[in-house]
């Protein structure tokens, strides 16, 4: 079996749970991890499968060759070496046109435009910035070039419609969830739901629904017809009954109309209630819940005060149910405000802000 060397792009912060999402879809071996990234082999049939299944990746890149590259002519016979018909249609629908990205550090190749006129030259296709991407990573006169196989960025989800001030990533989402622990059996509660991320992201495990779009390594000329029939036949089917219910809330109606629209859009409504009640006032879940939240973070100057009562609110409400929490939030003096026991579990950034997130212990 083919196998090929990948690097897993997550979000700086998310390799420890990615490199666990990937166990669990069956990925064996090292997985070496750099801060935004897992070195990790695949079979074709897991590249395909990940694309399909991975809720945390952001993207997927083929390794396809690495050597020196301290000149020009040394960065020109790399990638003249490379077999890129595997990868790239000679003109047809597409053009066959490539996006070159290139990234210089700690070398005497720094000029990162004069490095993708090259690249581009040896490889003798057309520039195209929505074409195939080509990674061309020059560090310490070491070049790797790799190959983009997934497309539009893993994170990206065809349901988000409606435009919202903060939202959360769906991959930082399914994190959160992961690292909770949730494996769509149990009752799930998202109390400042916005536009509806976590929610949709915990009935889209519950359902077991996949991505559903298409992946870049598609319109290779190497891609495996067969082997990703065979990926796809062997989705596991949705639970026919499932007794997971997600509870989502909002107090700002508009945000709850649009978390509303978006559910739908998942094809995950049925699973997903949504009120319109400041967190005081919602409806919960008797069943032990995991409630999964991402309040204000309390950025602003004198927002703090404020937002203290809201996260002492919350810790509360938690006490007094007996469910789990995991909180993601951006200053630990409001994560202390809940009252409650939470142990960090990964730090990150998400729309700029560094943010961490909190989970209550294992019992
Ligand atoms: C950071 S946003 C959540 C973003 C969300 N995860 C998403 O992906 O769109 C925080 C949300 O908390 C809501 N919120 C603030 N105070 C609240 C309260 N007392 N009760 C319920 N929701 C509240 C806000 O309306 C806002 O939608």
């Amino acid at each position: 079996v083919g196998r090929v060397r990948v690097f897993v792009v997550v979000a700086p912060g998310l390799e420890r749970v990615a490199a666990d999402e990937l166990r669990s879809l069956g990925v064996r071996g090292r997985m070496p991890s750099t801060r935004g990234g897992i070195e990790v082999e695949f079979t074709t049939r897991q590249l395909y499968l990940v694309h399909r299944w991975s809720r945390i990746a952001t993207r997927v890149l083929v390794r396809v060759e690495s050597g020196p590259a301290r000149t020009f002519d040394e960065i020109e016979s790399l990638v003249a070496t490379i077999a890129w018909d595997a990868y790239l249609r000679d003109g047809g629908v597409d053009g066959g046109g490539v996006a070159v990205h290139v990234a210089s550090q700690a070398s005497r190749l720094y000029h990162e435009g004069a490095i993708a006129e090259r690249v581009l030259r040896v490889m003798a296709r057309p520039a195209d910035p929505d074409g195939q991407r080509v990674y061309v990573r020059v560090d310490r006169n070491r070049a790797t070039i790799s190959i983009d196989a997934s497309g539009a960025s893993l994170h990206h989800r065809t349901w988000r419609t409606v435009t919202h001030a903060a939202p959360l990533r769906p991959t930082l989402a399914a994190a959160m969830l992961r690292i909770a622990g949730y494996d769509g059996t149990r009752p799930v509660v998202d109390p400042m739901t916005g536009s509806g991320t976590i929610a949709i992201e915990a009935a889209s495990i519950a359902l077991a629904l996949p991505h559903d779009r298409d992946f870049a390594f598609q319109r290779w000329p190497s891609f495996e017809t067969g082997t990703w029939a065979s990926v796809t036949a062997s989705d596991p089917s949705a639970p026919e009954r499932t007794s997971a219910r997600v509870f989502a809330a909002d107090r700002d109606e508009g945000t709850v109309a649009a978390a509303r629209v978006h559910a739908a859009a998942a094809g995950v409504g049925e699973l997903v209630s949504i009120e319109s009640a400041p967190l005081t006032r919602q409806r919960w879940p008797e069943q032990r819940a995991l409630v999964v939240c991402n309040p204000p973070y309390g950025r602003r100057i004198g927002e703090r005060h404020e937002l203290s009562d809201l996260y002492a609110a919350l810790g509360n409400r938690v006490a007094a149910s007996g469910h789990e929490l995991c909180l993601l939030a951006a200053d630990d003096r409001l994560v202390r405000a809940t009252g409650l026991e939470l142990v960090e579990q990964f730090a990150t950034t998400n729309g700029g802000i560094g943010v961490r997130c909190w989970a209550t212990p294992p019992r």
